[in-house]
């Protein structure tokens, strides 16, 4: 068999051992040929691909971003590389010329949603769910979020210092436009004393009122974790917004830090190298077994696959159940 493999949307750490999963698992197992498509739907619709053996894939493991680069490229809308060219059929024409059986589409929502419809096209498509957001809808976990999770905690951690030091009140904004499970996380993991996210409304006076009931417990400093998409006055960004919102609201000195790329940036965490090592030998293990159609899984601690209608277009996002916010609430932390 001769594979192809591509990431798209936004780079995310574990996205090269993803790769690394799949291919040499393709090679060395299968003994399938593996080709490289360059930059996402992009290369599909232009042929920028390359061959791979097991020499060209080392060193990967550890190594952040994506060496077969990505770009944002939706080949079921009119706007893109090419125009003017039934961009669906253009694809179906490149698969058939450079001979490939099947394609791996490594990426998140929006790339599950156009594996989905090449896929009900006829195409054969396995894909793996990538994204630092965990909104991935039939999954528990897509890579990248532990490592984006751990890099937002360490920056938290390092906001205590100054928060105490100065008695201020520190607003941190995490990723997350309409999924808060960065900001959970985190925020959970960092000891935030608020934690705002798109799903859970909040008031500010509830926040005020936090903040100035921990200074009357002889805590003169807070920590406020937010989700880049909670509502704010559609002007400024979360952070900047709700910090000046929590200074007139308290009086207290209050300061802002966005994390930004900061999270989707450098090498993945341990979690997520093994998480994307077996996420994407079971991508080949569907290929070999022809089960076309497919998303790769985590439930529980097992790897398995879901149909991708069953999955494009839906968002998996944090629910008021959900246990870190039963539990946090219980501790006294504010969610709105
Ligand atoms: O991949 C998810 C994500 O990191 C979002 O949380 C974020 O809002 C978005 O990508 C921004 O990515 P870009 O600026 O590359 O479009």
């Amino acid at each position: 068999m001769r594979i192809g493999i591509l990431t798209s949307g936004g780079d995310c750490p574990g996205i090269n051992a993803t790769i690394r999963g799949v291919c040499k698992t393709a090679i060395n197992h299968y003994g399938m040929e593996v080709i490289g498509i360059h930059s996402g739907f992009q290369g599909l619709l232009t042929k920028d691909v390359e061959s791979f053996t097991d020499k060209s894939l080392s060193g990967l493991l550890n190594l952040g971003g994506t060496m077969l680069g990505t770009s944002r490229e939706k080949p079921f809308k009119k706007h893109g590389v090419v125009s003017d060219v039934d961009k669906p059929a253009l694809i179906e024409k490149n698969v058939k010329e450079l001979g490939l059986d099947c394609i791996v589409c490594i990426g998140g929502n929006g790339t599950q949603k156009t594996a989905a419809k090449l896929a009900a096209r006829g195409l054969n498509i396995v894909s793996v769910p990538k994204t630092i957001d965990n909104d991935i809808w039939g999954t528990d976990f897509s890579f990248g979020f532990d490592s984006a999770v751990s890099i937002a905690t360490d920056a938290i951690d390092r906001l205590h210092s100054t928060a105490s030091s100065h008695k201020r009140v520190m607003v941190i904004e995490v990723m997350g436009h309409k999924a808060g499970w960065i900001a959970l996380y985190s925020g959970m993991a960092g000891g935030g004393d608020v934690i705002l996210i798109p799903e859970l409304s909040y008031n500010i006076h509830n926040i005020g009122d936090t903040i100035l009931n921990r200074l009357k417990r002889g805590k003169p400093y807070s920590i406020v974790v937010v989700a880049e998409g909670i509502q704010t006055d559609g002007r400024k960004r979360a952070a900047e917004y709700i910090a000046q919102e929590i200074e007139y609201e308290t009086g207290i000195e209050t300061r802002e830090t966005v994390l930004g790329y900061i999270q989707r940036g450098g090498s993945p965490t341990p979690f997520d190298r093994n998480l994307s090592t077996r996420m994407g030998g079971h991508a080949t293990e569907l290929i070999a077994g022809a089960r076309f159609g497919r998303m790769v899984t985590l439930k529980g601690n097992e790897i398995s696959s879901a149909p991708l209608e069953e999955i494009a277009g839906k968002l998996k996002l944090v629910t008021e159940e959900h246990d870190l916010v039963v539990q946090g609430k219980r501790m006294g932390i504010c969610f709105g």
